[in-house]
Parts: structure tokens; sequence; C-alpha cells
């Protein structure tokens, strides 16, 4: 699978086998799914380009590097708001947008029903967090509400995928990267991703 990073470390397995454990309380969801968005938040820091400046140290002046800029993020409510605290560790000066989708019921689309997203500048860079990525199809539908936004860098973050759902964004939009903890079997009828963790917000809000 091309532009598809499928992260790999001993503590994510360890915090992925927390996520999926039905047994796993809604405290001790939450702080895994929190802990394993701050090691996909570090990992983003390879896809951002720096910009060279010099400091200052106590002895005499050095190279230093700061961000060419900070990434907008982009939680897909309401899940995606369990990776905000995590990225936010990394990057406290980005700004923050939030987008909810759901599926019209007479005309099966996907539609946006909240949205508030800052302006693109020349340069910025999406972070869009979902921890599931099933179908695929919420996330397609926020990155074509990004693109008519004028947003063309666009890094979908996930924790546990279905391989449908990044066939489908990939297929819709191969510029997109993909950065993902798991990719999974397969969905079930109800697009759930098998074995999956269940329903993320459900077990995250403890709804
Ligand atoms: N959303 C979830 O929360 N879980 C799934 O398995 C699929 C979509």
């Amino acid at each position: 699978m091309e532009n598809v990073k499928l992260l790999e470390s001993s503590i994510l397995k360890r915090d992925l086998t927390t996520l999926r454990d039905k047994n796993s309380s809604s405290v001790v969801f939450s702080t895994a799914l929190r802990r394993i968005a701050l090691i996909l938040a570090v990992e983003s820091g390879s896809v951002l380009d720096t910009v060279s400046t010099v400091v200052d140290t106590p002895l005499e002046k050095t190279d230093g590097y700061k961000l060419r800029t900070n990434p907008v993020l982009l939680p897909v409510l309401r899940a995606g708001l369990g990776m905000l605290e995590g990225f936010r560790e990394i990057y406290p000066d980005s700004p923050v947008g939030m987008i909810g989708t759901k599926r019209n019921e007479a005309t099966l689309a996907a539609e946006n029903y909240y949205i508030n997203i800052p302006k693109s500048a020349d340069g910025d860079i999406v972070f869009l967090l979902d921890p599931m990525l099933a179908t695929g199809g919420t996330g397609i539908h926020a990155i074509e509400t990004l693109k008519k936004m004028g947003f063309n860098a666009i890094i979908y973050f996930s924790v546990i995928s279905a391989p449908e759902g990044i066939n489908n964004v990939q297929k819709a939009h191969p510029s997109v990267k993909i950065i993902t903890c798991a990719i999974d079997r397969e969905l079930n009828s109800n697009g759930y991703i098998m074995p999956g963790l269940g329903d993320a917000g459900d077990r995250y809000f403890s709804t």
C-alpha cells in the first residue's frame, strides 16, 4: 500500500491491546488513546519541514530549527477528540478545527453537521485525526471539504484502519498520506472494523 505508514512499537502493541480489551474502563481506554495519539504526533514530525534559525546558548550562538508551519489539527467528531490532547502536547501553537460528518438518511450522501475550520494559508498542512478508518466515507468527505477550502496537504492519522477504508481513501485522494498503528482484517456488515475495538466514541465518552 503506497502512501501508508504503519507504525510499530512495543508500546503501541501494549496500548492497542488495552484499547481492544472490552474490559478496559473508559478512563483506561482514554489514557491509552491519548498516549497512542502522542506517539503518532511525535512521528508526525517526520513529514514537517523545518527552517533554520540561530539560538543563543548560555555560551555562544548555534544553529537551531523552527517548524516551517504549525499543522492545523482537525479531529473528526466525535472520536477524533480522543486524539486531540496528544497532538496538542506536541503542537501547542497549532490552530484547531473540528468537523462532524453524518450520512443523510434520505440521500445516503455524507454531509457535514458541524464545521469549524480555520482559513487556509499558503503552505498549510492539515492533520486529520480519526481513530477508526473504517469505510473511509467520513474521511473522504472531510478531505473533500478541506480541498474545497484550499487545503492541499493533508495527512490522515488513524489508530486502527480497515484495508477497505485505506483503499477507498487512496482511490479518492491518492495524495493523502495515511499514518496508522494497525491494519485490521476487514469490515463487518455493519461497518465495524474486525477485530477492532468496537465504537471508539462510545468507549472514549462512556456512552
Ligand atoms: N467507528 C468505530 O468507532 N468503530 C469501528 O469499528 C468503525 C467505525
